[in-house]
């Protein structure tokens, strides 16, 4: 039996798509515990690209696919992408389960959140749209709707009418906005068109779980967004509104912290952010521009530009420690193939003038201090054989390791699931 967490270590967009893909061959589950379809994980497979946002990863190698409780859910986009994966051939009868508990996204929360970065303006955090914040809030606020409701109709209209209510003042007296109010016939016939499609997959998922725990499966937990975005312990409030921290998958997946057997860490070999925020290693020149070119940095759910700048040690030796990380996927290698020299943030100058190893509170108005390293300005991209890397890069993986005090066990070389050298494949499943 195996629980491993699969986690960001950055901003987010490390590349744990490809890695759960990767893994999923061994694994008999997969599940999404956080977050909602903010998330993008990228998928190659053959020559084909497929991004999920909501489904777990493991679903394009047909492996059961759990939406834990902590995840919320906008059903529309969720039915979508079920019928994007159908026009591939993969169909997600007997694979697909959905937490009866899991909140769901509603249309006030996307229209809040749309409104709220407009009211916001210069100091907008740059969300991707989707509702996510306006959810979680209601979720904490105890106003939420979860998927279960749903099972009883008569039941979630009550909901419906006194939230549409309350929503529509809001709409109205806090946003000022003129656009037209939501309906609650409109809403109620939606959702039971929703409901429809998708009660079959509705259960207990925390059941399912634990049985498969018990079962001595080997189950994957599928993180989203990154560590330095979670709600608790990122750059807030530039943030997403969910832990994203492997801690946030015993409360978001509904399992205790004894049945965790490991935390791969998903580790991009350089740094990027989407919206807005701190960011000290961001590049503003021709090697940021090189960094965005050559690794395709732009957003899988936006398509916004993402920002691009130097490895931050000190970010992800603090993200090895607030995820207990065991071992790391070194991800997007060759996307430094064409640098001569390759910079590492070792420690930051304070406003102050002090020198820190450590995260300080807040991440404005710090300059890195940086340690240089020859690149190895050669093509790695596609290479599989571990004697085949340069000594260069061989030398750049051991200095960020020591640097972040965690082992690297994955090194990827490319976007397809092939182009990885998995230093011990049997590690993870014991
Ligand atoms: P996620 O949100 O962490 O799953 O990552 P995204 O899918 O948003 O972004 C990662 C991007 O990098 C995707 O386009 C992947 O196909 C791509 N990718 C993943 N690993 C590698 C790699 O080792 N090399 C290159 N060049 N691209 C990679
Ligand atoms: P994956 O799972 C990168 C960022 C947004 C914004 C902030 C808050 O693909 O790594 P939100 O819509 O969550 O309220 O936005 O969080 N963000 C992500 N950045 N990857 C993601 O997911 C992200 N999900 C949210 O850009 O800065
Ligand atoms: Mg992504």
């Amino acid at each position: 039996m195996a629980c491993v967490i699969i986690v960001g270590t950055q901003w987010g967009d490390e590349g744990k798509g490809k890695i759960v893909d990767l893994l999923t061959e061994r694994a008999d589950a997969v599940v999404r515990y956080q977050g909602g379809n903010n998330a993008g994980h990228t998928v190659m497979f053959g020559n084909k690209t497929f991004v999920t946002h909501l489904i777990p990863s493991g679903i394009l190698s047909k492996t059961t696919s759990i939406l834990g409780n902590g995840v919320v859910i906008d059903l529309a986009e969720l039915i979508k992408e079920i019928e994007e994966l159908e026009q591939l051939g993969i169909t997600v009868d007997n694979h697909l389960h959905i937490s009866d508990r899991a909140q769901l996204v509603m249309p006030w929360h996307k229209t809040f959140d749309r409104l709220g970065e407009e009211q916001k303006g210069k100091n907008k955090i740059g969300t991707t749209g989707r509702g996510i914040g306006p959810a979680y809030k209601d979720k904490i606020g105890r106003s939420g709707i979860r998927v279960g409701d749903l099972l009883d109709l008569e039941h979630f209209r009550c909901r419906l009418e006194e939230l549409v209510v309350e929503n529509n003042l809001l709409l109205e007296h806090l946003y000022k906005s003129s656009e037209k109010p939501f309906s609650i016939e409109q809403i109620f016939a939606e959702f039971t068109t929703f409901l429809k499609k998708l009660k079959p997959y509705i259960c207990d998922s925390t059941l399912l779980i634990n049985k498969l725990i018990e079962q001595d499966k080997n189950i994957l937990f599928e993180g989203a967004q990154g560590t330095f975005l979670d709600v608790d312990h990122g750059t807030y409030p530039f943030v997403t509104s969910s832990n994203t921290l492997a801690g946030g998958a015993c409360a978001g997946a509904g399992i205790g912290p004894t049945r965790i057997t490991d935390v791969l860490g998903i580790v991009k070999a350089y740094t990027t952010r989407v919206g807005s925020g701190p960011f000290p290693t961001e590049l503003f020149d021709e090697d940021g521009d090189l960094l965005r070119s050559e690794g395709q940095e732009f957003g899988a759910t936006t398509g916004r530009p993402r920002r691009c700048g130097w490895f931050d040690a000190l970010l992800v030796r603090q993200a090895v420690r607030l995820n207990g990380v065991t071992g790391m996927a070194i991800m997007k290698l060759d996307v430094l193939d064409k640098f001569e020299t390759l910079k590492i943030a070792v420690g930051y100058r304070l406003s102050d003038g002090e020198l820190s190893e450590n995260l300080p509170r807040s991440l404005e108005n710090i300059t890195p201090v940086y340690e240089e390293m020859p690149g190895w300005n050669c093509k790695t991209a596609g290479i599989t054989d571990y004697k085949k890397l340069p000594l260069e890069m061989l030398a750049y993986l051991k200095r960020l390791s020591e640097l972040v005090g965690a082992e690297v066990s994955i090194i990827s070389t490319g976007p397809k699931r092939e182009e990885s050298i998995d230093l011990n494949p049997n590690n993870l499943w014991n």
